[in-house]
């Protein structure tokens, strides 16, 4: 049997569940997805991570695989995980495994979408809004007391008092929540609950109450550590004709942007010449605003965050008298990997005007950075070169 990645305090997990439930999947049939999955499906992404808690034989977790989501099947028991990456191969599917106890470790987030179907350990639900990005869902199906009504099993200590669930997921927010017979003939709470999204507020970071060195711990959880990090922070505040802007929630920073009113001698030489494009004449000597630099957390994005601090650098470099504004993007994936640059560019509505695939080794040649989509193979990833006329 191929091994699993374990989780780390995996060794502890409770060796009585772990040979019990071994032993139950070796012997049980494979069964089909939940019924009611299709029935929450406008509250489960069709996009992002997922993962689903004791999941078992994955009958779920191939619903949400399916359906086009990037699934960790996390369980106690190596067989039945053994058996979903079975299942899911033989579907064409990818699944991730992680061998885990879940009374003590939890898989690393965040994610879009949490689910837990038939497992009952009432502290993971307490922490289960770790595991969740801003925004995302946790769907758990647990059968209540009323099930004892026509079934002997699950036995007492597995089932949820009446109105039970709500009151057991901390500081989320319910979304929807029910507790009737299922299409299966078991009584279940079916609750959804979403990790609430904190308002998002822009400082810059010439703000005398900017935390320097928590902008720096900004970047190197989106790039990856750096030699002078915390230099460059205080580098920034001396560039001219710039505008350094910081996102802000539930009291860290999730977000940083730099404008800059480009001098036309750095138009062609830093933008035009990499892309083979003389920017200047193509645009009739305008005025340059320009992007240089876009960081939000991994657990931030698809939060419209860099679409908001687009919108306040439009706003900054139009009254610095830009008439048009310049930025560059990877076609898929940037040195961390998230490449969601491109999509704000096309949402702020910027044409790409040149593309160059040799952009980024060079970048990567002359800073000693390594491209973290590609490494350690050579860089592959696209630049892409946007323009948009007027700002
Ligand atoms: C009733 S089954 C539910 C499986 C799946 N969620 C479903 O609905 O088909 C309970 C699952 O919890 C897993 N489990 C039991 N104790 C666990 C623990 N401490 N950590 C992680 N998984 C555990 C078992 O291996 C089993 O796969």
């Amino acid at each position: 049997m191929q091994q699993d990645p374990v989780c780390a305090r995996y060794p502890r997990a409770v060796e009585s569940d772990k040979e019990r439930w071994d032993r139950k999947w070796r012997s049980r049939a494979p069964s089909e997805a939940a019924p009611v999955l299709d029935a929450l499906s406008e509250w489960i992404p069709t996009a992002g991570k997922a993962v689903d808690l004791a999941g078992g034989t994955g009958r779920n977790a191939l619903w949400l695989a399916d359906r086009g989501l990037e699934v960790t099947l996390v369980d106690v028991s190596p067989v039945g995980l053994e058996l979903a990456r079975k299942r899911a191969g033989d579907r064409g599917l990818d699944l991730d495994t992680l061998a885990c106890d879940l009374t003590v470790d939890e898989p690393p987030g965040p994610f879009d979408v949490a689910i837990i179907f038939n497992f009952l350990y009432r502290p993971l639900l307490q922490r289960v809004k770790s595991l969740l990005r801003p925004g995302g869902t946790l769907i758990f199906v647990q059968p209540t007391v009323h099930n004892l009504e026509r079934h002997a099993h699950p036995s007492r200590r597995f089932l949820l008092e009446s109105g039970e669930a709500p009151t057991l997921v901390g500081d989320l927010e319910v979304a929807h929540h029910r507790e009737e017979w299922s299409a299966e003939g078991r009584h279940e709470a079916v609750l959804v609950a979403r990790r609430p999204t904190p308002e998002v507020t822009l400082v810059s970071l010439a703000d005398p109450s900017v935390d320097k060195d928590a902008v720096a711990a900004l970047l190197t959880e989106v790039f990856g550590p750096r030699p002078n990090q915390r230099q460059l922070v205080d580098d920034w505040l001396g560039l001219e004709h710039s505008n350094v802007l910081l996102a802000r929630a539930d009291g860290a920073f999730v977000g940083l942007m730099i404008a800059r009113l480009l001098p036309e001698e750095e138009v062609n030489e830093k933008y035009g010449s990499p892309f083979g494009v003389d920017l200047l004449e193509m645009t009739g000597n305008a005025k340059f605003g320009g992007f240089q630099l876009l960081a939000v957390l991994p657990a931030w994005q698809r939060l419209g965050i860099a679409g908001d601090l687009t919108q306040a650098q439009h706003a900054w470099l139009i009254s610095g008298g830009a008439t048009v504004g310049l930025g560059v993007s990877w076609d898929h994936g940037g040195f961390s990997g998230m490449g969601s640059s491109k999509h704000m560019f096309e949402a702020a509505g910027f044409q790409v005007v040149a593309t160059d695939p040799e952009f980024y080794n060079r970048i990567n040649a002359e800073s000693g950075q390594d491209c973290r989509r590609c490494a350690p193979e050579p860089c592959t990833c696209n630049a892409l070169l946007f323009l948009k006329e007027p700002l």
